[in-house]
């Protein structure tokens, strides 16, 4: 319910965020990780794909994808994006949970994607999540978190404004929860809209804690990035130029692909959207690259 209202409030500015360099960088490396594994006919659950950020591009690539989200509002505009793009016909919209993926058979797609957190926000029930979605995973899971380290000076920050305190960062830092501080919760169940202002209760991971739980499900990770490391030690005015150059830009992807990657800095992640990023395979699958 909490988690209906926000995101439902918050498809204008899902949208406004791609004007942020920092973002923009984030949303061409996460496709950077995925097209490898992307063909024409493959079948791909976008799961909690939001207003289409990557439904759209792989329906355009010749994808047939079922795009699954939480938020009736982020599903229409979804829909009006493919439809207007002319894509209709290859992608099927679904009102649902991330942690409820009943009503697809086991190793149903040939690609998953949960990107930018929804395991996440499945909080309490992120376990379940990560299961759902690695029993529906045929060959290829490509999953983000929001990373936990990397996140915590963002709770810090929070936390200190609200009520100079630091009493939910220390839960955070040691069991990766977020909730909503008990008097906010306390008006909440009164007026439940007030859910639309403050950051939804997630949990977030640390680099070896996902990699276990997704080998858990039965899923071989082959890849973990905290993605946007690079991107979120170098200034705005930095970004501006590299961005705004196509030819440095390439390579600074390039860059931050193997940067990212470095054990050293898989705590840190970006600041502005999920920075802890991997790719798993069906252990019978065969990598398709
Ligand atoms: C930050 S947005 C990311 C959207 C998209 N994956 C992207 O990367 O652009 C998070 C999305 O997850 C959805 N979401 C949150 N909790 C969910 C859940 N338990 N099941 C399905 N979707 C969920 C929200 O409605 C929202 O659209």
């Amino acid at each position: 319910m909490i988690h209906r209202i926000f995101w439902n409030a918050h498809v204008r500015r899902e949208k406004l965020r791609d004007r942020n360099p920092e973002k923009r960088i984030h949303t061409d490396l996460v496709f950077r990780e995925i097209l490898p594994f992307v063909r024409e006919g493959v079948k791909v659950l976008d799961a909690g794909g939001g207003y289409g950020r990557y439904s759209l591009e792989l329906a355009r690539r010749g994808c047939q994808v079922v795009h699954l989200d939480l938020s009736p509002r982020m599903l229409r505009e979804a829909q009006e994006l493919v439809r207007e793009a002319g894509f209709e016909n290859r992608v099927t919209f679904v009102c649902g949970k991330v942690q409820d993926l009943s009503a697809f058979a086991d190793e149903s797609f040939d690609l998953v994607l949960s990107l930018d957190a929804p395991v996440s926000y499945a909080y309490p029930e992120e376990k379940r999540a990560l299961r759902e979605l690695c029993r529906v995973t045929g060959r290829t899971l490509v999953l983000s978190v929001v990373n936990r380290l990397g996140q915590l000076p963002v709770v810090v920050e929070r936390e200190i404004h609200l009520r100079k305190s630091l009493a939910l960062s220390w839960q955070f830092f040691k069991n990766g929860n977020w909730d909503h501080p008990s008097f906010f919760q306390a008006m909440e169940e009164r007026m439940p809209f007030l859910a639309r202002f403050l950051f939804p209760p997630l949990h977030a991971f640390l680099p070896k804690e996902i990699v276990d739980a997704v080998e858990d499900c039965g899923l071989e990770v082959r890849r973990i990035v905290a993605t946007g490391s690079l991107t979120r030690l170098l200034s705005r005015r930095t970004l501006r130029t590299i961005v705004r150059n196509p030819k440095l830009y390439e390579e600074f992807l390039e860059l931050s692909r193997l940067y990212d990657a470095q054990f050293e800095v898989l705590g840190v992640g970006s600041r502005v959207a999920s920075g802890l990023l991997l790719v798993a395979e069906r252990k019978h699958s065969g990598a398709m690259v």
